[in-house]
Parts: structure tokens; C-alpha cells; sequence
């Protein structure tokens, strides 16, 4: 089969080699599935850098673990092993897999059948690969941790990325009046996907405009604690998915002690890969909701698509098909 490989951290286009390897061999609890379409992620940009250097506690200190990266899949079991109870050989299946493994920059993998889920008739390949991880941290942020109510007033940063263009729409379901940041070029797309106001990052600070907001959303944290409690209403919630490591810990810090006596929150989203994955999916099925998709690209194509990403300048989710039906 054709996969991805990477031996060494380093520049995507310098480190990941397109090779012809063999097809995985089962474990017992394992399902061989035919990857139809994948996506590039945050975990690929880390991955294969091994930067932040904090990642290689995780993913191998000097060289990579995972010989194959990439976490989420659309495709057809093709195979299962002898203890498979749940899944069976032609059915279609989608998830994010990073709860048991990595590897779908490639034509197949071996993973175990509680990595996946079957995938609705109605979500085409595409869309299926597309929605997992990005609007998993959307739906679990948003109605898991901020408990979003019908009217607020919403700010997502970072709100032109795989996650805001979901956390936007599933914020408009709620009526909500949603501002998006984010950088200069993605402002008008994320106008014409229904933000109601849109800030440039690079020339406004969000926390310094005197606005204040029910609900903030942020998929790059970078300001202090202090920073984003001035932007939050008096009974307002933060909720952080990700972003610069000493910006997550002082959240983290800060966020236990204003509990004690301010009723603003700050908090830290742990995404519970699949969480919620059947909520989502009906959302996109009644057409409520429906993912920002940048491609589809080839297999090939995967070492330039991570720089793309990392450069930030993909829109949406970047989608690569690697094989069978869309
Ligand atoms: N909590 C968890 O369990 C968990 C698990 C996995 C991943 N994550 C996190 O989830 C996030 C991924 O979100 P995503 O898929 O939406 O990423 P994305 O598609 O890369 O979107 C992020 C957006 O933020 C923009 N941006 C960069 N710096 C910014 C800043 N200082 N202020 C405002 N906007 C900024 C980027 O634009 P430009 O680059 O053009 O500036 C980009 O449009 C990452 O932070 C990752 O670490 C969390």
C-alpha cells in the first residue's frame, strides 16, 4: 500500500516520504480499513516537527513513534480480526482515531474497532473524515463545558479555522449574535458563513476594545487569564481548546482560583475523541450545520498540505482523498 512515512522530526516537505509498504496484519480486536479520505490536523504540524518540544514526551523524544501520523478517516472495513464483535467486513466507517493510534496518511490501516464508528448512508466521504475532531471540540466546548444558551453574545478566536467555522454555526442554532477573529484573509469568508462581526488579530486585541461577551471560544489561546476575564460579562464563560502552552497553564492556574470568588470561568476543554459524533452527523444530515471543507487533495499532496496548514492558510478543514468514492 502507498503511505506517508516519517523517520525523522523535521520540515514536512524535507522528513515525509511517499513509499510503498505492506498492508498492516490484524490483531485480534483490530479491523483493516480501506482509507477513503482523511484530514490534516493540529497533532500532523506536531507530529512531524516534534515542536512544541513538550509533544516528544508523547510522540517519541528523538525520533518519531508513529511512523504513519494523521487521526481522522472515512473508509470501508476490508478486514477484521478474530475477536471483532461490533463491525464486519463492507461497512463504511468514519472517526477520529487518536484514542488508539495514527496512521491514515496512508491506503489502509489496522486499528481497533472501538477507534471507529459506522458512517450515516447520507454523509459522503468527504464530509464524514471532515467532521470528527473539529467539531467535536466545537459541540463539546460550546454545549458540553459553556452550556451555550439561546440569545448570547459569542466570541470565537481563531473563528476562521476548522473549529470556529462549526463553532459558528452550532452558535447560530442557539440565535446567538457570534464575532469571529481571526487573520485578514479568512474575514470575508467568515463574514459571507454568517459571523455578525469579524476582528483582524494581527491589528486589534479582542480584550481591549471594552466589549464584553457572554460566551468566548478560543482555539488559540496566547493573552493572560487577566486579559480574557476583562473581556467576559460578569456571569461570562471562557472556554479554551488549545493554543500556547504557558497561556493554557496559567488558564488553567488562574481559572481554579477565580472560581472561588468571581463568577466569571475560565476553562480547559479535554476533547473526548467521538463524543457526540452522532450529534453532529444529524446536524449536517437535516442541513443545520455543514463543514467548511479546503479540497480535496491527494495522498501525494500531504507534505505540502501540513506546511499549508501550519502556515495557516488553509480555510476550514483540508480534506485528502486517498482513494474510492467520495
Ligand atoms: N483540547 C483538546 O483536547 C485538543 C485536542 C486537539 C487539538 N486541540 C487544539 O485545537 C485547535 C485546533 O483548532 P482548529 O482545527 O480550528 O485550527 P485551525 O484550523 O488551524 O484554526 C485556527 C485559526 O486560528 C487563527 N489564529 C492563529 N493565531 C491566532 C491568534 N493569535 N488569534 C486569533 N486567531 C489566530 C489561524 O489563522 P492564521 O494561522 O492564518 O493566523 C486559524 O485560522 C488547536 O489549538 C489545537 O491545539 C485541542
Amino acid at each position: 500500500m502507498k503511505a506517508i512515512l516519517l523517520e525523522k522530526y523535521g520540515r514536512p516537505k524535507e522528513v515525509l516520504e511517499l513509499k510503498e509498504i505492506p498492508i498492516p496484519n490484524l490483531k485480534e480486536n483490530e479491523v483493516l480499513i480501506k482509507i477513503y479520505t482523511t484530514t490534516v490536523n493540529d497533532y500532523d504540524w506536531s507530529m512531524v516537527r516534534g515542536k512544541p518540544y513538550l509533544h516528544r514526551l508523547l510522540f517519541g523524544l528523538s525520533k518519531p513513534k508513529n511512523p504513519i501520523v494523521g487521526m481522522e478517516l472515512a473508509g470501508v472495513v476490508e478486514g477484521i480480526g478474530a475477536k471483532v464483535s461490533k463491525l464486519k467486513v463492507g461497512d463504511a466507517v468514519f472517526g477520529d482515531i487518536s484514542n488508539f493510534g495514527f496512521g491514515t496518511f496512508a491506503e489502509y490501516i489496522g486499528i481497533h474497532e472501538d477507534a471507529v464508528l459506522v458512517k450515516p448512508d447520507e454523509l459522503s466521504f468527504e464530509i464524514a473524515a471532515a467532521i470528527p475532531h473539529a467539531s467535536l471540540l466545537a459541540l463539546q466546548a460550546l454545549r458540553g463545558i459553556a452550556k451555550i444558551k439561546k440569545g448570547q453574545k459569542v466570541l470565537i478566536n481563531g473563528g476562521g479555522g476548522g473549529v470556529g467555522t462549526i463553532g459558528l454555526q452550532i452558535a447560530k442554532l442557539s440565535n446567538c449574535e457570534v464575532t469571529g477573529v481571526d487573520s485578514d484573509e479568512k474575514l470575508g469568508m467568515m463574514k459571507s458563513l454568517g459571523y455578525d462581526q469579524v476582528i483582524d488579530y494581527k491589528k486589534t486585541d479582542f480584550t481591549k476594545t471594552g466589549e464584553q461577551y457572554d460566551l468566548i471560544l478560543d482555539c488559540k489561546s496566547t493573552k493572560s487569564p487577566f486579559s480574557y476575564l476583562r473581556a467576559l460579562m460578569p456571569t461570562g464563560i471562557y472556554v479554551t481548546i488549545g493554543g500556547n502552552p504557558s497561556s493554557l497553564i496559567s488558564v488553567l492556574f488562574w481559572g481554579m482560583i477565580f472560581t472561588l470568588f468571581s463568577s466569571k470561568k475560565l476553562k480547559i476543554l479535554g476533547l473526548k475523541p467521538n463524543e457526540g459524533l452522532d450529534e453532529i452527523a444529524q446536524l449536517i444530515i437535516q442541513n443545520k450545520i455543514s463543514p467548511e471543507i479546503d479540497g480535496p487533495y491527494t495522498l501525494e499532496n500531504t507534505a505540502d498540505l501540513i506546511q499549508y496548514f501550519g502556515e495557516g492558510k488553509h480555510k476550514g478543514k483540508i480534506v485528502i482523498k486517498v482513494s474510492g468514492r467520495s
